[in-house]
């Protein structure tokens, strides 16, 4: 494996359009943070980069709905959600946001260098236009028939009845829903990246050189690929979000998948003034922490971005994880089912650390996966009281017992104290390449291990009835004790850092 001088570690930024819930945390940010705590522990160079995704069109939409503008709609989230991840330890180096400054400079640059490269392919197309309000209409501003279930109210990229994903032409009576008018058919131009073209390259870089990224993300890669790739647009009619920075581009924008993953290098430019070295050095392993429905987005689009552009780094792995549901339902922000993370916190002052055992020792790695609160309670009372905690106790308890506090020293060890301390370096080594491989589940159950190891030790050598016999033993005991205690906490601390101090 090739040994990098330093880390850039992004993680999906979330759209500021609702807050954050446990399935964003399984799914991308308590991983991202493990991952990242682990680097540092490792002493490693390491940024890790989050922010608020605030363009697209639901932000407009949300806005709209409630009679206020869309910067007042992503202000509010954004403090909302930069102020949960805070609170439950996410680490991030910056929490920014894409409607700053530095973000429009970034991504404008961007844009235009590729541009200027004539890389883009520029396409009149005709889309639907509200002649009242004088604007294009992004699909789901459309609604209509669907012309496979006869539902009435299905949006022009989908119809919610029947599941099938549609084209805004293909519904049957559309209507503006700004307007209630009917659209008509207008021209417009806009600048598409030819995916085409860079398809062969990314057959290569992917299929070939990137067999070891998780199966799931391969898996989905190659189908893509397989199907072949299309020119994408990547500007929109739209009036929220980053201008198309040419001539002749009134009343465009960037799409938002073309903006959004730009927020990680502007977010790092707002870090650092050394910023290049974390997107354009060779030497800097770039890794994506995402859900899956953002793989496309992260492994073809962003790197086609990345490669048209010509000056920055690719991603290395981007360790992609399903979904999480709760209580064997999917959760939904439209139904309101789901643990969200600024209610938790308040429900649940001084338990971050729950939680995040929780969505790690459940995390959905490599399939879809459950959290219910019968194994929330479960994971608390069994596994971190009764075995982490009880341990720690137990050593604690005991030194200040019969020792006043003060760490005994070792008498004579025994082929078992020699075993203590070889487990814990064995366990560590074991975490240290889960981690590395991204399977975060393996890795907080062996640094649990350790404290079974603990229990264990405490169990056979009973030190609570040798002290009446055997006083000099028992200082050994507890010396040991100690040290697994110490190596625990280090072991624990990228899960569990507020148990961990
Ligand atoms: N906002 C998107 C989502 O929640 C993720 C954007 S990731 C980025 O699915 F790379 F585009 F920033
Ligand atoms: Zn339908």
């Amino acid at each position: 494996m090739k040994n990098f001088k330093r880390y850039t570690v992004t993680s999906a930024l979330p759209y500021a359009n609702g807050p954050i819930h446990i399935g964003h945390l399984a799914g991308v940010y308590v991983p991202a943070d493990i991952y990242c705590r682990y680097l540092r522990l490792r002493g490693k160079d390491v940024i890790f980069i989050g922010g608020s995704d605030e363009h697209g069109v639901p932000i407009t939409i949300k806005a709209r709905k409630e009679g206020i503008s869309p910067q007042d709609v992503v202000d509010r989230y954004h403090e909302i959600i930069k102020k949960s991840f805070e609170e439950l330890g996410i680490s991030f180096d910056i929490y920014s946001r894409t409607t700053n400054k530095v973000h429009y400079e970034t991504a404008s640059e961007i844009f235009k260098t590729i541009y200027e490269k004539g890389e883009f392919i520029e396409k009149v197309t005709e889309q639907y236009f509200d002649e009242e309000v004088n604007q294009f209409l992004a699909d789901r501003y459309i609604t209509g028939t669907c012309p496979h279930c006869g539902n009435e109210n299905a949006y022009g990229d989908q119809c919610e009845k029947c599941g099938t994903s549609l084209n805004a032409t293909d519904l049957i009576n559309p209507k503006s829903t700004l307007s209630g008018s009917k659209p008509v058919m207008k021209e417009t131009k806009h600048w598409f990246l030819p995916l085409d073209k860079y398809e062969p390259w990314l057959r290569k870089w992917i299929l070939e050189e990137h067999k070891e990224w998780k199966a799931n993300v391969y898996g989905q890669c190659k189908s893509w690929l397989d199907q072949g790739l299309q020119p994408r647009a990547v500007s929109r009619d739209l009036d929220w979000g980053v201008p198309v920075p040419v001539e002749g581009a009134d009343g465009k924008v960037l799409y938002v998948w073309f903006d959004a993953p730009i927020g990680y290098i502007s977010a790092t430019k707002e870090l650092t003034d050394k910023w290049e070295l974390y997107w354009k050095d060779s030497e800097t392993k770039l890794v994506h922490f995402i859900g899956k429905d953002n793989i496309v987005f992260h492994c073809i689009v962003f790197p086609a971005m990345l490669k048209a552009e010509g000056s920055f780094i690719l991603p290395e792995n981007v360790p992609a994880n399903e979904f999480l549901n709760l209580e064997n339902d999917k959760i939904s922000t439209s139904r309101n089912w789901a643990v969200w993370l600024h209610e938790y916190l308040k429900d649940f002052p001084g338990k971050q650390d729950v939680l995040r055992y929780t969505l790690t020792a459940n995390a959905p790695e490599t399939k879809d996966n459950d959290f219910t609160w019968a194994d929330f309670q479960a994971r608390n009372n069994n596994e971190l009281v009764a075995i982490l905690g009880n341990f720690v106790n137990r050593a604690m308890v005991l030194t200040h017992k019969y020792f006043e506090g003060k760490i005994p020293e070792i008498t004579e060890e025994t082929d078992y104290e020699k075993q203590m301390l070889a487990e814990s370096v064995k366990i560590k080594a074991n975490i240290e390449y889960s981690i590395e491989n991204y399977r975060f589940r393996e890795a907080l159950k062996e640094a649990m291990e350790l404290a079974r190891w603990g229990n264990k030790y405490l169990a056979d050598t009973e030190p609570w009835k040798l002290i009446k016999t055997d006083e000099a033993r028992v200082k050994t005991i507890l010396n040991i004790s100690l040290q697994v205690a110490a190596n625990i906490s280090t072991l624990i601390e990228p899960f569990l850092p507020f148990i961990a101090e």
